[in-house]
C-alpha cells in the first residue's frame, strides 16, 4: 500500500438490532442483524504511516484523543499490524459530519472508515467481506457500514462467516428525530454486556431476534414495506425492554422519545406509514417510504431537530488528494 489513504463511511440504523455478543474477543454477535446505511453524517478518516513513531496518534474533529478513544483505535491497528506483519505506527485523523452528541457520531462509520483506510495502507484484503469482518473487530455495527443501503450482518459460525452483505429491499428513508444532544450515560458495549449477564429475558431476545431477522429478510425480498416497518418497530421496543430489564436497569428512551413513538402511531392512524426505532440513546429514527419523508419530518419537528435521510453508499477510499 501507499504511506497514506483516506476513506469515508456512513452510519447505519438497524431495523433488526444487534444487542449482545457471543464472543467478545472476536466480536461475534449473539444473533444476526439488518440495517440501513444512511446518506448523511459521514466519517472521513485519513491514516498515515509514521515510521518514526512509537505510538499511534488519533485526532477526532481536529482534537488529539487520549484514553479509551485512542486505545480502542490503537488496539484495532494492533490487529491490522499483526495480520500485515508490520510494526509501523500511524497517525489517524477523523472528521465526523454528525452533530456531536446526536447519537449519530457513531463508532459504526468510524471503524468502517478506519478499516477501509488501514487495509489500503497496510496491504490487507480490500474486498467488501474482508473489510466487513475487519470493521466488526472495531465495533460490531461497523461491519454493516461497509455495505451500501440495506445490509444483513450474518451471525456466522466463526470469524470467517460473520460479515455483512447487501440485501435487495424496497427504497427506504428515515426521519431522524434528535430529542436530546447529550452523550449517553452507558455505552452500548457496556449495556449489552449487562443485558446478557443479568436480563432474565436475554435468551428469549436472542432466539426471537433470529426469527425477526428471517421474517425481515422475507419482507425485504417481497418488498413489503408495511411488514418491514412493523418488524422494525416491535423489534426496537423489544430491545429496549431487554435493556430495561437488566440489573441495574438501564433506560435509554426518554419521555420525549416515547412521545415520538406515540406520534408515529397517530400518523399511521391517519394513513401515513411510518415506524419508529431507537438505538442506545433517546433519539428516534422513523422509517418511511422516501416520498413520505418531508411530511413526516414536518409532523415530528416539534419534538426536536429533524432530518430526512435516505440510503447511503458503502465505505470507500477517496482519491489520494481528497483528504
Ligand atoms: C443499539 O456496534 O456500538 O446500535 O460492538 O460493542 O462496538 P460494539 O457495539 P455497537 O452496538 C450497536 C447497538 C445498537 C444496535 C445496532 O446497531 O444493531
Amino acid at each position: 500500500g501507499a504511506a497514506a489513504a483516506t476513506a469515508r463511511a456512513h452510519p447505519n440504523i438497524a431495523l433488526v438490532k444487534y444487542w449482545g455478543k457471543r464472543d467478545e474477543e472476536l466480536m461475534l454477535p449473539a444473533a444476526g442483524s439488518l440495517s440501513l446505511t444512511l446518506d448523511a453524517f459521514a466519517t472521513t478518516t485519513e491514516l498515515r504511516l509514521d515510521p518514526d513513531a512509537a505510538e499511534d496518534r488519533f485526532e477526532l474533529n481536529g482534537e488529539p484523543q487520549s484514553g479509551e478513544r485512542l486505545s480502542r483505535v490503537s488496539r484495532f491497528l494492533d490487529l491490522v499490524r499483526e495480520r500485515a506483519g508490520s510494526p509501523l505506527r500511524a497517525v489517524v485523523r477523523s472528521r465526523n459530519e454528525a452533530p456531536t452528541g446526536a447519537g449519530l457520531a457513531s463508532s459504526a462509520s468510524g471503524f468502517a472508515a478506519l478499516a477501509t483506510a488501514a487495509s489500503a495502507v497496510y496491504g490487507l484484503p480490500q474486498d467488501p467481506a474482508s473489510l466487513s469482518r475487519l470493521a466488526r473487530r472495531g465495533s460490531g455495527s461497523a461491519a454493516r457500514s461497509i455495505v451500501p443501503g440495506v445490509a444483513v450482518w450474518h451471525a456466522g459460525d466463526g470469524d470467517d462467516s460473520s460479515f455483512a452483505e447487501a440485501v435487495d429491499a424496497p427504497e427506504l428513508a428515515m426521519v431522524i428525530v434528535t430529542v436530546d444532544e447529550r452523550q449517553k450515560a452507558v455505552s452500548s458495549r457496556e449495556a449489552m454486556r449487562l443485558s446478557a449477564r443479568t436480563s432474565p429475558f436475554y435468551a428469549g431476545w436472542v432466539t426471537s431476534t433470529e426469527e425477526s431477522l428471517a421474517e425481515m429478510l422475507q419482507a425485504c425480498r417481497e418488498r413489503d414495506f408495511t411488514r418491514i416497518g412493523r418488524i422494525t418497530e416491535s423489534h426496537a421496543l423489544r430491545m429496549h425492554a431487554v435493556i430495561q430489564s437488566s440489573e441495574p436497569p438501564v433506560r435509554y428512551l426518554s419521555p420525549t422519545s416515547i412521545a415520538v413513538f406515540d406520534a408515529v402511531v397517530a400518523l399511521r392512524e391517519r394513513g401515513v406509514e411510518a415506524y419508529s426505532t431507537a438505538d442506545a440513546g433517546p433519539n428516534v429514527a422513523v422509517l418511511v417510504r422516501p416520498g413520505d419523508a418531508p411530511a413526516v419530518a414536518e409532523a415530528l419537528a416539534g419534538f426536536g431537530r429533524v432530518r430526512a435521510v435516505g440510503a447511503g453508499p458503502g465505505a470507500a477510499l477517496l482519491p489520494a488528494d481528497a483528504a
